[in-house]
């Protein structure tokens, strides 16, 4: 059985008297147990956050990493950075990151390698957009995707990642896929997971992240390979992430 995880990607959002109220209202209802809850932050909070949920369970991640070990690479934060501040995931390949940073399956491949040798959890983002899903390219958009991560990845790797499928048309618009459309891609996607290592493969977390809100929540989670939540602007409220953490 796998426990549920409910992510929040803040994006670049939040400012310390945001933040500090954000988790304030969360932890003030948070009960702990019915499923993993995060919180992938900004890079310049991480302290703070860590700060404000030392004692909870719910576990700190942030939103990318670099490539880099250490070095002159300005601009860049390694995972030894995000690991001294208390970080347990680690988002990869967001499609904001593919669009808008030029990021490729390449990169985000050996983003996931560096992650996981550092002992970060990465949450590995894949999707399609609505022109390729408009021509029927789903599955091979989101398989390739898929496929060049578990190219550098080892059977025993399965188990230390998360995958997110996020449509990119579903981002940030309040369309949803619906639950049946996101579980077909679910499906496939632990179908290339156990090509790799079948029992791991039933163990992986899947999330699904696009427009997820406290309405749509229950049903989506309630599908047989949909494992939580990669939630964006329903993140940012308390009430809400709470709302849809309590369906998870
Ligand atoms: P929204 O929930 O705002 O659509 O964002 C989803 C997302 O991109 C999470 O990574």
């Amino acid at each position: 059985m796998r426990r549920k995880l409910v992510a929040g990607n803040w994006k670049m959002n939040g400012s310390l008297a945001a933040n500090a109220q954000l988790l304030a209202g969360i932890k003030a209802e948070f009960a702990d147990g019915a499923c993993d809850v995060a919180v992938c932050v900004p890079y310049p909070y991480l302290a703070q956050c860590q700060q404000l949920l030392d004692g909870t369970s719910i576990r700190l991640g942030a939103q990318d990493l670099s490539l880099h070990e250490s070095g002159a690479y300005t601009g860049e934060v390694s995972a030894t950075m995000l690991m001294e501040f208390g970080c347990r995931y680690v988002i990869v390949g967001h499609s904001e990151r593919r669009a808008y940073f030029g990021e490729t399956d390449d990169l985000i491949s050996r983003k996931t390698r560096r992650a996981i040798d550092s002992g970060l959890i990465p949450i590995v983002c894949v999707g399609e957009t609505l022109s390729q899903r408009g021509a029927g390219q789903t599955e091979v958009v989101v398989g390739n995707q898929i496929e060049a991560v578990l190219s550098l990845l080892s059977a025993d790797d399965l188990s230390r990642i998360v995958v997110a499928y996020e449509p990119v048309w579903a981002i940030g618009t309040g369309k949803t896929a619906t639950p049946d459309m996101a579980q077909e891609v679910h499906a496939m996607l632990r179908r290339r997971l156990r090509e790799k290592n079948a029992e791991a493969a039933s163990n992986v977390r899947i999330l699904y992240g696009g427009s997820m809100k406290p309405d749509n929540a229950a049903e989506l989670m309630a599908m047989s390979d949909i494992d939580g939540g990669l939630i964006g602007g329903a993140a940012l409220k308390a009430t809400d992430f709470l709302s849809i953490v309590c369906k998870g």
